[in-house]
C-alpha cells in the first residue's frame, strides 16, 4: 500500500475536486496542495469547511503555466500528482473548441513535463502521477455492451478528444521516459457541488423555480450515474494500490436513459416540496439534440472490482434523494453560481501567483 507526504491536486475547486480535496484533508496526514485556474468552474465556496485545515494550501494558477508549476513542484516536492483539471462540459466543447485543446491536452502535456523533469533523480517507485479520464473517451456504445479497459478509443465530440489526447500523452510519458503514471476512465459523476450546467444540478434548478427543462432529442440517450463520494473512493483505491502503467474503468452499474432520469427528479422534488404528484414533468420540453450526442455509456468495473476490492455504495435512489436535499438545503449557493457573484470575492483574494 502506498502513502504519500505531498499531494499536488489540480482542479481541486470543481466538482469533483472539491470531494477530493475533502477527502484527503479529512483523512489522510499527508500535505494537500490545491492548484486550481478559479475558472467559471473552480468555486472555493466549495472548501470552506476545510480551507484553514494545516494540511491544506491553495494556490491559483493554470496548468499551462510551466514556470508556475516549476515552482510549485520545487516548493511543495509532491510525491503524488492527481490531475483533475480540464474542461468538462460537452456542450461548451462544441462552442469553443480551443479552450478544450488549451487546458486539456497543452495543460497536461505542460503538467506531465514538469514532474517528469522534477522527478528525474527521484526513485520513481516513490512518486506517481495518477490522471483522471472519463469514459467518453470510448465513443458511444448501442443498445449492449460495456467499456471496457481494452475497448478502442473512438471519441467524438471536442471534449472526449481532447481527454483522449491527453490519455495518450499520459501513457506515452511512462512508455518513453518511465514516469509512473496511472489512469482511471470514469462514468457521470452526480452529486452536491455540481455546477448547474450539467444534467442533473440543472435538473433540480429548474424544478426548483419551476422553469422549463430541456431534454435534448428524444431523451433516451443513456448514461451511467456513479454517486461523486463513489469516485472518490475508487480514486483512492488507485493511488494506494494501482499497478503503475495500468488503466481502471469505474462505473455505477446504474444505467439510466435521460428521460427516466428527469422524471425521478420532478417526482421526488415534488414529494419533497409538497407539489401535487406530476406537475413538475409538466416542465419537460424536448429541445434540439446535442450535435453528434454519445447514444449509450455503460461501464465494466470489473478490474479495480477484482484488484483492488472497489464496488460503489451510493444507490441512484439514495444518490438522488441526497443531491435534492443539498441543492434544496443549498439555494444560497444555487443563485451565487447561477447570478455570477461567486466569482467575485475569491478571484480578488487570489491573484495567480
Ligand atoms: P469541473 O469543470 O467541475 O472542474 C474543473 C476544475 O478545473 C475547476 O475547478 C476549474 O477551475 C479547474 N481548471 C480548469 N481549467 C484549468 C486550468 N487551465 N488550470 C488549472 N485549473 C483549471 O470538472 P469535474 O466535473 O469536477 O471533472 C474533473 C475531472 O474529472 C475532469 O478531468 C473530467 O474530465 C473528469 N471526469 C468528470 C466526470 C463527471 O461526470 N463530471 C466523469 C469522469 C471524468
Ligand atoms: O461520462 C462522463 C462525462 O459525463 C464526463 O466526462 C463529463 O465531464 C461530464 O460532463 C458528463 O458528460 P455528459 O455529456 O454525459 O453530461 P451532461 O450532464 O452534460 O449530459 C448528460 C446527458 O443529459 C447527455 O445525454 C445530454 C443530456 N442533457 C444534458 C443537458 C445539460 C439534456 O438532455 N439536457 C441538458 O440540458
Amino acid at each position: 500500500m502506498r502513502n504519500f507526504e505531498t499531494i499536488l491536486i489540480t482542479g481541486g475547486a470543481g466538482f469533483i475536486g472539491n470531494h477530493v480535496i475533502r477527502h484527503f484533508v479529512k483523512n489522510w496526514e499527508a500535505r494537500i496542495v490545491n492548484f486550481d485556474k478559479l475558472t467559471y468552474a473552480g468555486n472555493l465556496e466549495n472548501l470552506t469547511d476545510v480551507e484553514d485545515s494545516e494540511n491544506y494550501t491553495f494556490v491559483k494558477g493554470c496548468i499551462t503555466d510551466a514556470k508556475l508549476l516549476e515552482e510549485i513542484f520545487a516548493e511543495f516536492n509532491p510525491d503524488l500528482v492527481i490531475h483533475l483539471a480540464a474542461e468538462s462540459h460537452v456542450d461548451r466543447s462544441i462552442e469553443e473548441p480551443l479552450e478544450f485543446v488549451k487546458t486539456n491536452v497543452i495543460g497536461t502535456v505542460n503538467l506531465l513535463n514538469v514532474a517528469k523533469n522534477s522527478w528525474k533523480d527521484a526513485d520513481p517507485e516513490e512518486k506517481l502521477f495518477y490522471h483522471i479520464s472519463t469514459d467518453e473517451v470510448y465513443g458511444s456504445l448501442g443498445a449492449s455492451g460495456l467499456f471496457t479497459e481494452k475497448t478502442n478509443y473512438d471519441p467524438r465530440s471536442p471534449y472526449s478528444s481532447s481527454k483522449a489526447s491527453s490519455d495518450h500523452f499520459v501513457r506515452a510519458y511512462h512508455h518513453t521516459f518511465g514516469l509512473p503514471i496511472v489512469v482511471s476512465n470514469c462514468s457521470n459523476n452526480y452529486g452536491p457541488n455540481q455546477f448547474p450546467e450539467k444534467l442533473i444540478p440543472l435538473m433540480i434548478n429548474n424544478i426548483r423555480s419551476e422553469s422549463p427543462l430541456p431534454v435534448y432529442g428524444d431523451g433516451k440517450n443513456v448514461r451511467d450515474w456513479l454517486y461523486v463520494t463513489d469516485h472518490v473512493l475508487a480514486m483512492e483505491a488507485i493511488a494506494q494500490a494501482g499497478r503503475v502503467g495500468e488503466t481502471y474503468n469505474i462505473g455505477g452499474h446504474n444505467e439510466h436513459q435521460n428521460i427516466e432520469l428527469v422524471h425521478n427528479l420532478c417526482d421526488l422534488i415534488d414529494e419533497k416540496l409538497n407539489r401535487d404528484p406530476g406537475s413538475s414533468r409538466k416542465l419537460i420540453k424536448y429541445v434540439t439534440d446535442r450535435p453528434g450526442h454519445d447514444r449509450r455509456y455503460a461501464i465494466d468495473s470489473s478490474k479495480i472490482q477484482a484488484e483492488l476490492g472497489w464496488v460503489p455504495h451510493v444507490q441512484l435512489k439514495e444518490g438522488l434523494s441526497k443531491t435534492i436535499d443539498w441543492y434544496l438545503d443549498n439555494t444560497e449557493w444555487l443563485d451565487r453560481v447561477t447570478s455570477g457573484t461567486y466569482q467575485d470575492y475569491y478571484q480578488k483574494m487570489y491573484e495567480v501567483r
